[in-house]
Order: structure tokens, then sequence, then C-alpha cells
């Protein structure tokens, strides 16, 4: 059961969408509609539009789409009921009682319960007589006691059912904990066990403070290393970061991004709480967009060895991607931030300190990383150094940042400016045509439906599905019109089925009286809607005439007499020709 249409409606009333969105979005007024950069991807140009008169919002550039519910959705990382008791709360709305499906945010919330109960429940035993190898591990590695309680480090002993055991004596079922994740079903089909044995556990906090997630590290030498939660309906590895929680409340728009959990406990010790990491997988654009949240620069932080190098290379376009500045730290001697502050000793705060301070932007780093691959004392490696150097300074946005690059390589490497900006030039020309024909490619595929994976039907059936979206614009915008509709077109004769389904949804709405898109973020899924605001959008210039909505009709109708491949190949010859000829009729 959802809730009901009017405490939707007054939901929505009462939570202006301009108003929820302008707290996450600086807005600009453009016409009757606002603009501003898309919080769900990085750009630099706003693609992202809110329109008041649908109070809907759409962005150009990734698609994301939907209500002020969707938007709560997927910025507070919610599912539907959350995001409309969250909204409801700050309307000062009650909720109506028992007349919606909570099974899933239930089910949520007592996963959220879970990790919290097992929180609790690996601190208090690392501080037991069965967790003094944990607690001597982590001493070992430098931790105080107060750091330890800071991040609610704990301990996973060695047998397979205590944390099971303590779980289900606090009223917890099997299948909760196996959701959580922090069980495992036998494969007989008897009982669960601990996911987690014999490791330090490091619980991982969302921004709201619940427990969502654990990394466990092994005391020896034995793999993996660490072992994580995986993703449960609570937890998405790829959209959160280690101690976010604590680095947003620093006060400081720079964030440090770590490799591990060690290091971002270590960091935290020598006196940096901004500091994060990825839980186990290289940094996402999600994971970016989340940073530029809190932050206007990122200073990364990553292992001296070839695979952090790597990740640092890799991790640059992303950060900037999402309009964050970027320092790069270089940690001395091949270490890892944690090695490094524990190698330092009492030092260890003020050394590390001092190599934040040294850290340069990101082009000095790459320019840098560049020069110490060639033997500049030779001409010949010289020039080729200089090749690269332009290559890179070519790939930079700002024509500012290039200048100022530019003007210190040819300084330094007493080089002619005019020539060295020629070859940059020439480059960046080369680059911008390339740039053109891919965004010539995308956009020809885009309008194709190749790479579509949710509108499957478009590629094969153009025509028909053109007339389908556009009729369904038609609908949404003319409710008025469903009865005209209905009587000259049935559902079955719709050739895409993406569109047949978003027809009987609205006709079924309309025709009982319902505002059409009211429920969309509850009854469509985040694709589903996502893409019929795009139709949405895409129709919003074309005029709605009575002729225009005819000839819609009249295309369905048409295609949807047309055998489709698998009828001819099965037609015979004479019934080939039959249809043919009834098709020629029809035209004339
Ligand atoms: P590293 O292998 O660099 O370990 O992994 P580390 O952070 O230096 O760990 P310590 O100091 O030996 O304890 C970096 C991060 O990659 C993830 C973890 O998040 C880890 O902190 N990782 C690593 C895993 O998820 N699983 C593994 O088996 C190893
Ligand atoms: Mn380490």
């Amino acid at each position: 059961m959802a809730f009901p249409e009017g405490f939707i409606r007054e939901l929505k009333q009462r939570n202006d969408i301009t108003d929820i969105i302008s707290s996450y979005v600086t807005l600009r007024r453009r016409g009757r509609n606002l603009v501003g950069l898309c919080p769900f991807h990085g750009e630099k140009t706003p693609s992202f539009n809110i329109y008041t008169e649908t109070e809907s919002f759409y962005c150009f550039g990734c698609g994301a789409a939907g209500d002020v519910i969707s938007f709560i959705m997927r910025i507070e990382n919610l599912d539907y009921v959350e995001a409309v008791k969250y909204l409801a709360q700050r309307a000062g709305m009650s909720m109506p009682e028992d007349s919606y499906d909570d099974t899933m945010s239930r089910l949520r919330k007592r996963i959220y319960e879970a990790n919290r109960e097992a929180a609790r429940f690996y601190y208090r035993s690392l501080y037991s007589r069965e967790g003094s190898e944990g607690l001597d591990y982590l001493h070992g590695r430098a931790l105080s006691d107060a750091t330890i309680r800071h991040f609610g480090l704990g301990y996973a002993d060695e047998s397979w059912d205590s944390l099971c055991g303590h779980l289900k004596e606090k009223g917890f079922s099997n299948n909760e904990l196996v959701s959580a994740n922090l069980a495992v079903g036998r494969k007989d089909g008897k009982g669960v066990y601990d996911r987690f044995r014999s490791r330090v556990m490091f619980p991982i906090i969302d921004l709201r403070g619940n427990v969502i997630a654990f990394g466990g590290r092994i005391m020896t030498d034995e793999k993996p290393k660490y072992l994580n939660t995986s993703d449960t309906p609570v937890f998405k590895k790829s959209e959160n970061l280690f101690s976010l929680n604590n680095a947003k409340n620093t006060g400081e728009r720079t964030l440090i991004l770590c490799e591990g959990y060690m290091d971002v406990i270590a960091v935290n010790q020598a006196g940096f709480q901004n500091a994060v990491a990825t839980l186990g997988t290289a940094l996402t654009g999600e994971q970016a967009m989340l940073m530029k949240r809190y932050a206007d620069e990122v200073i990364i932080c990553y292992d001296a060895d070839e695979a952090g190098q790597k990740a640092t290379a890799r991790a640059i376009p992303l950060l900037r991607g999402a309009g964050l500045n970027v320092r790069v730290l270089t940690v001395p001697n091949g270490k890892d931030p944690d090695e490094f502050i524990k190698s330092k000793g009492a030092d260890g705060a003020a050394a590390f300190r001092a190599i934040i301070e040294k850290s340069g932007n990101d082009v000095d780093y790459r320019l840098q990383k560049l020069r110490s691959g060639y033997d500049l004392s030779i001409p010949d490696s010289k020039v080729r150094f200089l090749e690269e150097a332009a290559k890179f300074i070519a790939t930079l946005s700002s024509p500012i940042e290039r200048d100022v690059y530019m003007s210190r390589i040819c300084g330094e490497f007493s080089v002619d400016k005019n020539a060295f900006a020629g070859q940059v030039d020439r480059l960046l020309s080369r680059r911008r045509f390339e740039d053109s024909k891919k965004e010539f490619r995308r956009i020809r595929d885009d309008l194709s439906g190749a790479n579509d994976k949710i509108n499957t039907d478009r590629r094969a059936k153009p025509r028909s599905s053109s007339a389908e979206e556009a009729l369904i614009a038609y609908l949404i915008s003319n409710p008025d019109s469903s009865k005209y509709i209905s009587e000259r077109l049935s559902a079955e004769q719709f050739g895409n089925s993406l569109m047949k389904r978003y027809y009987l949804y609205l006709q079924e709405r309309v025709s009982n009286g319902l505002d059409p898109l009211n429920n969309v973020s509850a009854d469509l899924t985040r694709d589903e809607t996502n893409r019929l605001y795009r139709i949405i959008a895409d129709h919003s210039s074309v005029r709605m005439t009575r002729e225009a909505l005819d000839e819609y009709i009249e295309v369905i109708t048409e295609e949807s007499q047309k055998p489709d491949k698998a009828e001819i190949s099965r037609m015979t010859a004479d019934e080939l020709r039959q249809s043919l000829e009834r098709m020629k009729e029809k035209k004339q």
C-alpha cells in the first residue's frame, strides 16, 4: 500500500522543490526555471534544471531527474519511505498511520541497529580478556586508547558464532544478520555463522552517524588482509568514504584522501581530522562528488609505491572533474602515511604537517613525474620531455593555468615561448576536433538509442517510439485528453514496451482523477523516472496541439499494423504479398 495521494500532494506543497534543492545547489534563474551545477555528476557549466511549473528537476548532463522526493532519496541516500519521513519532519507534518508498505525501510532500520550493536560488541570484546590479542595489535601499531575509542575500533574473536549468538539474544533474526552481512548462511541451510573472525574491526559510519559497514583486518600475514562488508541495503562501497563523518566537521574546506583505514587513523592521531579513504576500491565519481559537498580542495595522500602512484594518476581527473582543486602529497622513502608517521615517533605529527605544507598542486606533480623520466642533460631527451610536457599542458582546460605553466617551463628550459605555445595550440585544436567528433558520435548513438539500456526498443522501432514518446509527453501536460486518446488507441498498439508501461501507468492514474506525476518516485524505478522526465524535457518546447496529437496517433496505428521481423520470417510468400498490399492500400 502506498501513502494517500493527498498526503504526498501536501508534502510536496510544503516542501517547495526550489527551497529544498537550493540548500544543496547554488541556483540561478533562467526564464521561468532555475539552473545550477548538477550535484550528481561533475560539471563546469550548469546543465541541472529545475522546472517550477512541473515541480521537477532534470539534468541534461547525466539524466538525473524526478520530483522533490526523488531528489532527497538520491542526495541523502534514503529509500522512498525514509525520504518521505524526512520531508514530513521538515514540514512539521505527521505521518499517516499504517497506510504504507515500509518493509524495506524496516529492514534497513534493523540493519542499522544490528550494526550498532555489533560495533558495541566488538569494542567491548577488544577490552575483554579474549580481546587482548587485538588490543596488543592496535597498540603495537601506535594507536592510543583515545584514538581507538574515537573510531570505535573493535575485535572479532576466533569463534564462529559469538557475534551471532549475542545478536540473536538481542532479538535479531538470521535474515537480518545475513542482510547486514554480519553473518553468512551455512551451505547446508542450517543456520548462520559470523562473517568476521580473528580480526580487528573498523566500523564505517555514515554522515547521519549510522554504522553502515565494517572493515576487518587480519593480524597475521594471511589473506585477505582486509575483509569488508559487501554491499547491503544500507551500504554501497562505491558511494561512501571512511571517516567522512569526522572529516566533514572540521570547518576546513580541505580533505586529505588516503588509501587505507590505518592511514586515515594515523593521520587523525597526528592532528588532522579531515582525512578520508575509499573502502577497498579505486576512487569513484560518486565519491568525488560527495567530497565536493564538503570541500573545495583535496590532498591526495596515497602510498608511494607504484600502485599508489597509478591510483593517484587515476584520481586526479576524477577530482578535478568534480570541480575540486587537487594537491598531491608524496610520502618520502616509499612509505605509506601511517608508516611514515609511526617511523617519526614523537615527531610524527610535526613531520606530517611539514610534508602536507610541501605538497604541490596536481599539475606540478604531473610535470615532476614526467621530468623524472628523462635525462635532461641530453638535448634529444630534453626535446622529448618538452614534447610530452606540451601534450600534458594541452590537457588543462583553463587558459590561465596553461599560460602560467608554459611561462614557467619556457623560462626554466630557455625555450622560445612562442614556439612552445604554438605546439600546445596545435595539440589543443587537435584535441578539440577529437572531442567534437566524440560528442557527435555520442549524440548520434543517443538519438539512435544504440547504447540505451532502459529504452531498449527504441533502436529497432524509431518511428513508433518517437510518436509514442511525444504522445506520453502530450498526455502528461493534457490529462484531459486521456479519453480522446484511449478511444483511438489501445495500449496493445504500442511498439515500444517502455512507452507502453508509461502509457498504462499514466492512463490508470488520469482515469482515476489523479495527478499523473504525483507518485512517480514511489511507483517507478530510478531509471524509469529519469527517462520519463527526459521525455518531458525533450518535448517541453514542442507545441501541443490536437493536430499534433492526431498525427502521433496515426503514426502509432500505422506502425502497429506493420508485421514485425519474426512474423515476416514465418510468413509464406503469399501472406507476405497480401500484407504488403494491405499496407499500400492504407497509404493511399
Ligand atoms: P593496503 O594494502 O595499502 O594496506 O590497502 P594498508 O592500508 O597499508 O593496511 P595496513 O597498514 O597493512 O594495515 C589499502 C586499503 O585497501 C583496502 C583497505 O581499505 C585498505 O585499507 N584493502 C586492502 C582491502 O579492502 N582488502 C585487502 O585485502 C587489502
Ligand atoms: Mn599501511
